[in-house]
């Protein structure tokens, strides 16, 4: 028989995994913060910061509460057993800041001077993933409001798994720049998406997964 700590052991991987994740951009976040508040001049890399400072300190804050809260939402133990602080993290923490993250993405994607290689058809991707994100929060909150447990952890782990993104493009960029340095337009894409994509299909499988062990458990449930 397991001792009772065992699982919620076998947990913290998950957790420390998804923060290690984020780290690289959350750390990229704290130095863009730094620039913007010591007043460094504006230069050709960081104007659009300087000179429209508001959606980037949105973005990078609500990205690190999103991405460090967020993750201890995904260890089963701490669901169940803290339900008043996984209710209280997700209502006034973790679905203002994803929806903060999402709307800023999609502002500085529209009105941000971007790098040439950005505009275009990155800026498409990003397009179509704020507005997805966005809309998988909404439809995890709609889900909870009807008490359907289960898709609405399908529709956060979703919208999770999208701002992640962020983490799995530094995997998908960096190692290819060391390689063959800085990309083209396409290459850029492919990288881009690669993250974004890898992502989802991860998501897809973790939900997959928990609507076969829910079944197990309860085989009479329905559910979408
Ligand atoms: C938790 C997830 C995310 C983290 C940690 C994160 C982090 C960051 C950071 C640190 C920057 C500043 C980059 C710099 O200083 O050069 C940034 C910029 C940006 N992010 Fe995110 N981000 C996340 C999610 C998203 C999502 C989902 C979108 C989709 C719309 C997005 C769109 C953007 C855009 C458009 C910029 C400005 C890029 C530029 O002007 O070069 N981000 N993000």
């Amino acid at each position: 028989m397991n001792p009772p700590s065992e699982p919620r052991r076998r947990e913290w991987p998950i957790a420390a995994g998804l923060i290690l994740l984020a780290l690289v951009p959350v750390l990229a976040g704290a130095v863009r913060m730094g620039d913007l508040a010591s007043g460094a001049p504006a230069t050709a890399a960081n104007a659009r910061f300087v000179e429209m400072p508001l959606p980037i300190v949105l973005h990078i804050l609500g990205a690190l509460v999103y991405s460090l809260v967020g993750a201890f939402q995904f260890l089963p133990s701490l669901r169940r057993r803290r339900t008043a602080w996984h209710r209280f993290a997700g209502r006034y923490l973790l679905v203002p800041a994803g929806l903060v993250v999402a709307a800023s993405g999609l502002w500085m994607t529209a009105f941000y001077d971007t790098p040439a290689i950005d505009d275009g058809a990155v800026a498409i991707s990003r397009y179509g993933i704020g507005a997805l994100m966005l809309a998988f929060i909404v439809l995890g909150v709609a889900a909870i409001a009807r008490r359907d447990f289960f898709a609405h952890g399908a529709w956060m782990t979703r919208a999770y798994a999208l701002a992640m993104g962020a983490g799995t493009q530094v995997l998908t960029s960096v190692p290819p720049f060391l390689v063959f340095g800085e990309p083209d337009a396409l290459m850029r894409l492919v990288q881009m998406d690669a993250g974004w994509i890898l992502n989802a299909l991860v998501a897809e499988w973790v939900i997959a997964r928990r609507r076969a062990a829910t079944r197990r458990r309860t085989p009479a449930t329905v559910i979408a």
